[in-house]
């Protein structure tokens, strides 16, 4: 009995000790952590349970039979993060550069499919040269099959994906679909083809890092929703995230015991908008304000930042908040601000949490750019988001809604179910200036006699009374009492029920 024990224990041991102590060190010398030690960090301690540590590539190509690590290049399994349960793979850069085989596939299916079976978050951890060359088709079947668990949990169970090294070719294309996807500076890089093929097909001369790094994804594309520092600090991010997100959409996320009043009032709201209209002002100071404790997730901080979104807590229970930010383009809808909303509000009504909306909102950005990247349909996105999202939803107009962008921001018409504004609100077709110049084109020659409609104008239209007179908005309300109004009005819409009509899917402008 005592050798089969002392076999067991050599042959998991084989499996821990990855591609071995020369591939480990290289690891570290670029300052990773191994697959294994990324999963020490993201579980809670001891609760990590390993599948198919013994799984071994079946190839026989360019001597592949020689070559066999148990584990195949990916370490898969289950854990609890603050003792919620969670599916794990993780990329083994020592295995074959992590690449994927089609026994590795199988056990990154197998775990895909425990997740949405048991309804539970799946998280990737990303660190490979995508598909296994020696395997040809197999590699990209494989692929397919992860690929094709990927849509199908799509809306059932949170997935999150994190880039922690290489990630070429397939290995993109699953991050792709799942809903955040979070990237370590300096040594994660992601692209469809590298460098090589680059050069290759249109001669073009650049670097990994140019190519697919951080500042690429996180910053310009907005393919990432966030970089980090380092591992550490993106494993304890994705903690942190997990924490304000439901295991599945059959459940609600975690309520949270909340040690912040939530009638706290805060004075100095009330002069967060400046008298000059023109002038800017940071609608982060809001939300911080206004959530509990000041806590509150980004996703996306550093792309498309006329727009704010992600999550935080109102009397303990997560809310995720779309805002524009004045600060940054103050605060238009363009094209990459109404992509990156949108998809966050379909996460959120996936996922039953409500959606706070702040808005200051000048309208949609004009130009040929944005026209001839098609802002319209973009832009259409949001719109459609927010229309069809079931979920609680309460607005606060602060200052501008304009235009097309105040029907877009979770308006009353599109089922905004508490709209407030501030007495600071300003609710109109267009922005003064722009609005006399149209309709009272003839007197453009005579300033004085525009300044003077200018100010009819302003004082007409630049309001909220006028669209609380109708019933647009539900109640002007004290900016300082904002809190409480929220989670007033969150805590009245906890058994809110709303359906769509019966269709098999609807056709979003894609
Ligand atoms: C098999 C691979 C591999 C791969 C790396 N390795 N990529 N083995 N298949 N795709 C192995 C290497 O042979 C090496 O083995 C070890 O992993 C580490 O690789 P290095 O090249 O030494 O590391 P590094 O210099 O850090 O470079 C990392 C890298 C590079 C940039 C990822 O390895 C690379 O370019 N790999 C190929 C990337 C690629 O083109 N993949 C195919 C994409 S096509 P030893 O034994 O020496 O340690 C694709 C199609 C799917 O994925 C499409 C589906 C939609």
């Amino acid at each position: 009995m005592q050798h089969i024990l002392e076999e067991l224990d050599r042959r998991r041991a084989m499996a821990r000790a990855g591609g071995g102590p020369k591939r480990i060190a290289s690891q570290h010398a670029k300052g990773k952590l191994t697959a294994r030690e990324r999963i020490d960090v993201l579980l809670d301690e001891g609760s990590f349970e390993e599948f198919d540590m013994f799984v071994e590539h079946r190839s026989h190509d360019f001597g592949m039979e020689a070559q066999r690590i148990p584990g195949d290049g990916v370490v898969t399994g289950w854990g609890t993060i603050n003792g919620r349960a969670v599916y794990v793979f993780s990329k083994d850069f020592t295995v074959f550069g992590g690449s994927l085989s089609k026994a590795q596939a199988e056990k990154i299916v197998k775990v895909q499919e425990m997740a949405l079976r048991n309804g539970a978050p799946i998280i990737g951890l990303f660190d490979a040269g995508g598909a296994r060359i020696q395997e040809g088709v197999d590699s990209l079947a494989g692929y397919a099959d992860i690929f094709l668990q990927n849509v199908l949990s799509s809306g059932v169970i949170p997935q999150i994906s994190v880039i922690m090294g290489p990630c070429a070719g397939g290995d993109v294309y699953s991050p792709a679909m799942t809903d955040f996807i979070f990237m370590v500076k300096d040594t994660a890089y992601m692209y469809v083809t590298g460098p090589d093929v680059v050069k290759t097909v249109i001669n073009e001369d650049v670097s990994h890092e140019d190519l697919g790094g951080y500042r690429v994804h996180a910053l310009k594309s907005g393919v990432s929703d966030g970089a980090f520092d380092n591992d550490l600090e993106a494993l304890a991010q994705v903690r942190r995230l997990i924490d304000f997100l439901p295991l599945s959409n059959r459940e609600k996320a975690p309520t949270r015991e909340s040690f912040d009043d939530p009638d706290r009032v805060e004075p100095s709201l009330d002069s967060l908008v400046p008298a000059n209209p023109n002038k800017p002002y940071d609608m982060k100071e809001l939300l911080l304000k206004v959530v509990d404790e000041g806590d509150f997730f980004e996703i996306s901080p550093e792309w498309a930042k006329n727009i704010i979104v992600g999550f935080g807590r109102m009397d303990g229970d997560t809310v995720g908040f779309v805002a524009n930010q004045p600060q940054v383009l103050a605060g238009v809808l363009d094209i990459d601000s109404s992509r990156k909303a949108a998809r966050f509000v379909r996460f959120c009504d996936a996922f039953n949490i409500p959606v706070v909306t702040l808005v200051d909102v000048p309208g949609f950005m004009p130009g040929t750019k944005q026209e001839q990247g098609g802002l319209i349909k973009h832009g259409a996105k949001l719109l459609f988001a927010f229309a069809e999202a079931t979920v609680p939803k309460v607005t606060v107009i602060t200052r501008k809604a304009y235009g097309g962008a105040f029907d877009v921001m979770s308006s009353k018409n599109i089922r905004g179910d508490f709209n407030y504004a501030w007495p600071t609100a300003e609710i109109a077709v267009m922005g003064p200036k722009q609005a006399v110049e149209i309709i009272f084109r003839a007197d453009i020659g005579d300033p004085e006699k525009l300044g003077q409609r200018e100010s009819e104008y302003k004082a007409h239209f630049a309001n909220p009374f006028v669209a609380a007179s109708r019933g647009y908005i539900d109640d002007v309300i004290m900016p300082h009492g904002t809190r409480r109004r929220i989670v007033r009005a969150l805590k009245s819409l906890k058994s809110k029920s709303v359906t769509n009509p019966w269709k098999k899917h609807d056709n979003i402008p894609l």
